[in-house]
């Protein structure tokens, strides 16, 4: 059992996220359009996002001292995210203001809370990949990317981290074939299902398709942790040697968006704190259980001591 208060368990980590920050305009809807087609929306909103910038928050929620390197432009959309990035106690010394115009993302949502997501990078796109990897000290006891910024940034931040010890989690959404040989070693690397589509070529449906996309991504990255984000039906960890599955919580799924950026967020700063990936699987399965069930990108994000309840 813990011997430090729940809320306080991860408070000593200092953690950092190199990624995109959005806006999110989400439209809700019983039916997605097929092509040509018009349908009545349900509701609609704006929402903070970014899988860098939910990444940040939902490592913020659970306790840690968290710092935020990305881009946004000095825009009405960049100023409001740089008002939440605050609100959520997150360090944003490390995000520039000068890009041309803020990311954005169009999120639809149907009656199930499946999403479908158009990004336009703006900003995101501009990150200069020195200035980003120059924040990366051994003031830093965790680094978490993932793929909404350019390839270089990725590879130069996740780098700079490995060669100064620092524990380093790369999610790899949104899917894309990275060059993960361009950076060797980190400590855990974690896509979806469709990110391992697009980075293996194998579809992991059942137990033989997930150890074998483990296999190749375990190869390709060196990575000592392999851990796929199976939707419902949880995560894989792959450690070289066995494949373990790891079951989800069944909840109520509202909106599916950044599920998986709350799961990254809490299985990176449980891996830090207790070095137990398995223990690290489960919160990061509580905390995306905990996202789907409600609306939103970083408002969707749960705390230690949602997760707490939530056992
Ligand atoms: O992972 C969810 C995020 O993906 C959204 O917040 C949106 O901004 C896109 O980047």
């Amino acid at each position: 059992m813990l011997s430090v208060r729940c809320c306080d368990m991860y408070k000593n980590i200092r953690a950092a996220v190199v990624g995109s920050i959005n806006m999110d305009i989400v439209l809700n809807m019983e039916k997605v359009p097929d092509v040509g087609e018009n349908v009545l929306g349900t509701n609609y909103g704006y929402a903070c996002g970014g899988k860098g910038a939910n990444q940040a928050t939902g490592l913020a929620r659970l306790g840690a001292q968290t710092k935020m390197i990305g881009k946004v432009a000095d825009d009405a959309n960049g100023r409001r995210l740089l008002e939440n990035l605050k609100k959520n106690g997150i360090d944003f010394s490390g995000v520039a203001t000068n890009g041309t115009q803020t990311g954005l993302a169009a999120i639809i949502i149907d009656g199930e809370g499946r999403n479908r997501i158009v990004v336009y990078e703006g900003a995101n796109a501009e990150i200069d990949p020195d200035e980003a990897a120059d924040c990366i000290d051994e003031n830093l006891d965790l680094l978490l990317v993932q793929f909404e910024t350019r390839e270089e940034v990725v590879i130069k931040c996740v780098n700079r981290a490995i060669e100064k010890g620092i524990t380093t989690v790369i999610d790899c959404g949104p899917a894309k074939n990275f060059a993960l040989e361009e950076m060797q070693g980190a400590t855990i690397i974690s896509p979806n299902e469709s990110e391992t589509k697009a980075l293996t070529g194998i579809s992991p449906d059942d137990g033989d398709s997930i150890l074998k996309a483990s296999e190749i991504l375990k190869k390709r990255s060196k990575a000592q942790f392999v851990v796929l984000k199976l939707g419902e039906r949880g995560c894989s960890v792959y450690d070289g040697e066995s494949l373990k599955i790891m079951p989800t919580y069944k909840t109520n799924v509202v909106d599916t968006t950044a599920a998986g950026d709350s799961f990254t967020a809490a299985l990176a700063l449980e891996y830090k704190r207790s070095g137990d990936i398995f223990a690290a699987c489960d919160m990061g399965n509580k905390a995306g259980a905990i996202a789907v069930s409600r609306m939103g990108a970083d408002a969707s994000m749960p705390t230690v001591e949602d997760v707490e309840k939530f056992r």
